[in-house]
């Protein structure tokens, strides 16, 4: 069977990794998080001491990595990482290594390589702009950012982790703001994309959305 491509893009907090995780399950495709690999490799980073603003230095160990990508997660060098990438302080750095014109070159091949040998559900922000442009569907998924931080908020106190409301907006406006104006691979609306606002809608009707989309496709290829 010819490979089937799902590409979803958006900013922090629009659901990304929740719907593209359970598309995949649905119609059996392969999740790649690739949020979690530029998580994954500044947590590596911090850890190994190494400096993050050289970027010659992050770049020869994003090479020198293997990421495994998991359905629930991923693996630095074999090494299971969950909550520690997903910290205030590892997400500031991941973003700011996202900036990094190497650095995205390097990770962009590793999900380019993912995605040659399988049909896969990928979720990022350059996903369908410039990981994947050949996408067989491509979703924009967005909310306000009073939603996303609210999100954000919901998913910290449930784990009993003390949040700040406040504060969580403008850590989302911040990465917003780097993730939209860098030079390079910027996040943007592929012009093929389907725009999906998710601020008023459920996960399931979410993940409902998308399937239908896919099932368009699908069927039409038939
Ligand atoms: O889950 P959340 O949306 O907060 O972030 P993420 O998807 O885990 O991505 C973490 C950071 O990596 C983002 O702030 C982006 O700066 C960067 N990223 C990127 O630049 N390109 C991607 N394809 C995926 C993530
Ligand atoms: O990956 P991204 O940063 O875009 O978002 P996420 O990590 O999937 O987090 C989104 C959070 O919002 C999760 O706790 C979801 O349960 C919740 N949520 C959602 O994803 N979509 C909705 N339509 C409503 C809530």
């Amino acid at each position: 069977m010819k490979r089937f491509l799902v590409a979803i893009d958006g900013p922090a907090g629009a659901g990304k990794s929740t719907v593209a995780r359970q598309v995949a399950e649905r119609l059996g495709l392969t999740y790649v998080d690739t949020g979690a690999m530029y998580r994954a490799l500044a947590w590596k980073a911090l850890r190994d001491g190494v400096d993050m603003e050289d970027e010659e230095a992050v770049a020869h160990l994003a090479e020198s990595i293997t990421f495994t990508l998991e359905p629930n997660g991923i693996r630095v060098n074999g090494i299971p990482l969950k909550d520690e990438i997903r910290t205030p302080q590892v997400s500031e750095l991941a973003s700011a290594v996202a900036t990094m014109p190497k650095v995205r070159k390097i990770l962009v091949n590793k999900q380019q390589e993912i995605a040659a040998s399988q049909s896969v559900v990928m979720d990022g922000r350059d996903i369908g702009t410039h990981v994947l442009p050949n996408a067989d569907v491509k979703i924009f998924l967005t909310a306000s950012i009073d939603e996303r931080a609210r999100r954000r908020y919901k998913e910290l106190t449930a784990k009993g982790i003390p949040a700040d409301l406040e504060a969580l907006q403008e850590q989302i406006r911040r990465r917003d703001e780097n993730d939209r104006n860098r030079a390079y691979a910027p996040l943007r609306q592929a012009e093929d994309a389907i725009l999906v606002d998710t601020t008023n809608q459920s996960v399931q009707e979410v993940i409902e959305v998308i399937l239908q989309h896919c099932r368009n496709k699908l069927g039409g290829e038939e």
